[in-house]
């Protein structure tokens, strides 16, 4: 019989980057007994996986090791959007492994979530627009990535839609290809993104219509059950929609302090910034200086359970070796997510007229190692050219 844990009818999930978070989160849904079906989009680890028989492989802290038979895996956009032609989507394509993943086709009746666990690089890629064949009127979009501001380009193209924003505290890593590793914590933050705090009433809430925000909240709600009660993860929050952002603001202070000074302290890890008193000063002072911000952002003050930057601080020296994204991201030549990281949170504060001179120093800077790294790379290919 259907329950609240046990839908009626099949639920399909596409997690859009099989990385470390896609995986993991995709690995904790995934219940064909239950109806709940998670796939994935994969890219550059497509190849890998489908040779492991379509399984991704996750050693985890906090459930042991198993393997990940998912729905379907598809190398690429184009392949998981459905079709009128697409074949079975009911449970005997998936229960007992009978199927081969990768040759699975996606669900005639469309996606009912589709989970963007990408980088979030809007200077790169506009990935609302790239997801877009993908959503129907039944979609629920869901953004697990860092960072503020990266809910407005989804908002903008799918007004009607319900949005849920995602903030996870976890430490995962894809080790090889095929391979997770979750190192530690499990938690996950959810909340309903409307049309952004402040903003009037938009396209999807004219009279008649159910709120997006509303719509977001009930599918927010689905989520956590089936994560919680199926997946076995104890720390699934919800939250409203000034709750979440709050949450967004405040791991700014972890993700915009040490991450960029990782990479501009010349490779130094979180515990090991705070070792040398003049690195001490200049992370606490970011972090200081977003908890001043973002109340004025937010319009309420943060509340006082959100730990302060200097039990942030103490916490972080406990936690030596640890290297940020943004550094491993540095290191190995691909872009760094710096625009959700620094230039929005600028760019959003500039806008309610609150100026925050360190993240725009840090955003400055970081930004132009970029360019000037990839216009000497262009430079260096142009020359091997000739
Ligand atoms: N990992 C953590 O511990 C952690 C913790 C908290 C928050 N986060 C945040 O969570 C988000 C995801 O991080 P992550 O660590 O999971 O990153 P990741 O391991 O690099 O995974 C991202 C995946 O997305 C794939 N991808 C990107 N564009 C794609 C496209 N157009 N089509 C198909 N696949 C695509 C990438 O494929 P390729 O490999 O081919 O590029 C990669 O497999 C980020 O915002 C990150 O800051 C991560």
């Amino acid at each position: 019989m259907a329950s609240s844990n046990n839908p009626a009818k099949p639920v399909h999930i596409l997690f859009v980057g099989a990385g470390a978070v896609g995986c993991f989160y995709a690995s904790r849904l995934h219940h064909p007994s239950q109806n709940v079906y998670a796939s994935l989009i994969a890219r550059s680890n497509y190849k890998a996986i489908i040779a492991a028989g379509g399984k991704v492989e996750l050693q985890t802290h906090s459930f042991g090791n198993y393997t990940f038979a998912p729905y379907a895996v598809f190398p690429n956009i184009d392949a998981a959007v459905p079709s009128a032609s697409s074949s079975s989507s009911g449970p005997e394509a998936a229960v007992g492994g009978e199927k081969s993943a990768g040759t699975g086709t996606p669900p005639s009746e469309g996606w009912d979530y589709i989970i963007v666990t990408t980088k979030a690089l809007p200077d790169r890629t506009d990935d609302a627009a790239m997801v877009a064949p993908l959503v129907s009127e039944k979609s629920c979009l869901v953004l697990i990535q860092n960072g503020v501001g990266v809910e407005a380009p989804y908002r903008a193209r799918f007004p009607r839609n319900p949005i849920v924003s995602a903030v996870t505290v976890i430490s995962a890593e894809q080790i090889r290809n095929g391979v997770v590793r979750q190192n530690r914590w499990t938690r996950i933050s959810l909340g309903p993104y409307g049309h952004g705090l402040g903003a009037p009433p938009g396209v999807g809430d004219q009279a008649g219509e159910e709120p997006v925000a509303r719509l977001g909240d009930e599918r927010m709600r689905a989520l956590a059950r089936w994560w919680t009660a199926l997946g076995g993860i104890r720390d699934v929050e919800t939250h409203s929609e000034l709750e979440l952002q709050t949450i967004r603001w405040h791991k700014l202070c972890i993700n915009a302090a040490f991450n960029p000074t990782a990479v501009l302290s010349g490779g130094r890890g979180n515990a090991d910034q705070l070792t040398d008193p003049e690195l001490r000063e200049h992370v606490l002072g970011i972090m200081h200086e977003i908890r001043d911000a973002a109340p004025l952002v937010l319009g309420k003050p943060l509340p006082d359970t959100l730990a302060s930057p200097e039990k942030i601080v103490k916490s972080t020296e406990r936690n030596t070796g640890g290297r940020p994204s943004m550094l491993l991201d540095w290191e190995a030549g691909r872009p760094m997510e710096i625009e959700v990281i620094l230039g929005n949170p600028v760019r959003i504060a500039r806008a309610k007229g609150v100026q925050m001179p360190r993240l725009q120093s840090l955003y400055a800077c970081l930004r132009s190692m970029q360019r000037m790294r990839e216009e000497r790379e262009e430079r260096e290919k142009g020359k091997g050219k000739l």
